[in-house]
């Protein structure tokens, strides 16, 4: 027996989920947040209310299971995506998290290996811990772009059921050219992952993996609405990919995963998908000129294909993130040593975050300059 003020050491946990904490970025209400590469922009009243009667609907028949295929969700999904595919090569979850989970769930697990290319998105590490799958990390370049002999070795020698790429990567931004996917696809029996989170944002986003699918059964590409298409609350991730590997993940999703609220509300969404989207040259102007005034500050930044961007170096990025928190602007710690990321916001809010930051680099000592500067 346990007492009823049990405590977590004292439950029989997993080991090696012994000492972890919940992973998360800080939830803060401060006035200008920019730390979760979400979409400033909401949607318009005509679609929140378009959204708001949609969820009516669902609630007149929420007594009933909701469509565990999620059928016209995932048309819709694959008419946005285009490309020719059909529902029945596109997967959807709450949030590309919970796909790629189930993509460890149906390919990874004990005794095999998920390959990726560090630095990248934290929550890979994450995924392989939950499914009981061996984690194999291939250090990218300098500048942050995949080390492909590198790849193909680790391929050769270690052997990986799947490898995840994120393009563009979170945190760098670096974009990997559709090519370079090709040849990890064709090195591996394994299945390759290209995590395209970010690609809307990208200055060629028809340089897009979806164009490889036609040709390579163990190809995934995943992508979220919650960047975007400003859909961040309404939890929707997908994937594009062959038919066989949308077969696997029926296998492994738990039944009714997707609730009727969510299948209906992102109908809406796609529905009004220019609408949605419309914002996203201009979320990539105010990236590009922020990236622009931050290297006017003397900061390194490097160049983003997605809505956020790295800068620093700082010998103390703690200090700086708090700094910033100080002045009512939140940020992401982080990325290579130190560097912080920020992501896209209003222009008002970037007003607020430049101001910021150029009160705290105005004290001596807080950037390192940058290299081959003088001292
Ligand atoms: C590279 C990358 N993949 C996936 C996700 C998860 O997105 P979702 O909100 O769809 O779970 C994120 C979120 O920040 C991300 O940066």
């Amino acid at each position: 027996m346990l007492p009823a003020e049990v405590a977590l050491r004292d439950l029989p946990l997993r080991p090696e989920l012994k000492g972890e904490k919940p992973y998360g970025a800080p939830q803060l209400d401060v006035a200008v947040r920019l730390n979760v590469n979400e979409n400033p922009f909401p949607p318009s009243a005509e679609i929140a209310a378009a959204m708001g009667e949609a969820v009516r609907q669902a609630a007149a028949q929420i007594n009933r299971y909701p469509d565990r295929e999620a059928t016209r969700l995932r048309s819709k999904l694959a008419r946005y995506l285009g490309y020719g595919l059909l529902f029945d090569q596109v997967w959807a979850a709450n949030g590309s998290n919970e796909v790629m989970t189930q993509l460890l769930q149906a390919f990874g697990g004990p005794g095999r290996r998920v390959m990726t290319f560090t630095p990248t998105y934290s929550m890979y590490p994450e995924y392989a811990r939950n499914t009981h799958t061996g984690l194999i990390t291939v250090p990218r370049r300098a500048d942050y772009t995949v080390d492909l002999p590198a790849a193909w070795e680790a391929i050769d020698t270690l052997k990986p059921e799947v490898i995840i790429v994120a393009t563009p990567n979170n945190p760098t931004g670096t974009s990997t050219p559709i090519g370079v996917v090709e040849r990890l696809c064709r090195a591996t029996q394994g299945i390759v992952i290209v995590d395209e989170a970010y690609q809307e944002f990208s200055r060629t986003p028809e340089n897009t993996c979806l164009r490889l699918l036609d040709h390579y059964g163990n190809l995934v590409v995943s992508r979220t609405m919650s960047k975007a298409f400003a859909f961040a609350g309404g939890r929707l991730g997908y994937v594009a990919t062959s038919r066989a590997i949308v077969e696997a993940l029926r296998i492994v999703r738990l039944p009714y995963h997707l609730s009727a609220v969510t299948q209906a509300v992102a109908g809406v969404a796609l529905d009004y998908a220019a609408t949605m989207l419309a914002q996203i040259g201009r979320l990539r102007e105010i990236r590009d000129n922020s990236i622009l005034r931050l290297r006017h500050l003397g900061c390194q930044v490097i160049d983003s294909d997605a809505n956020f961007c790295l800068f620093g170096r700082f010998p103390d990025r703690h200090a700086v993130w708090q700094g910033l928190l100080d002045r009512g602007v939140l940020v992401r710690e982080t990325g290579p040593e130190g560097f912080l990321r920020v992501s896209t916001g209003t222009p008002h809010e970037m007003d607020k975050f430049y101001a910021a930051l150029a009160e705290i680099v105005a004290e001596p000592g807080v950037l390192k300059p940058a290299e081959g500067s003088p001292a």
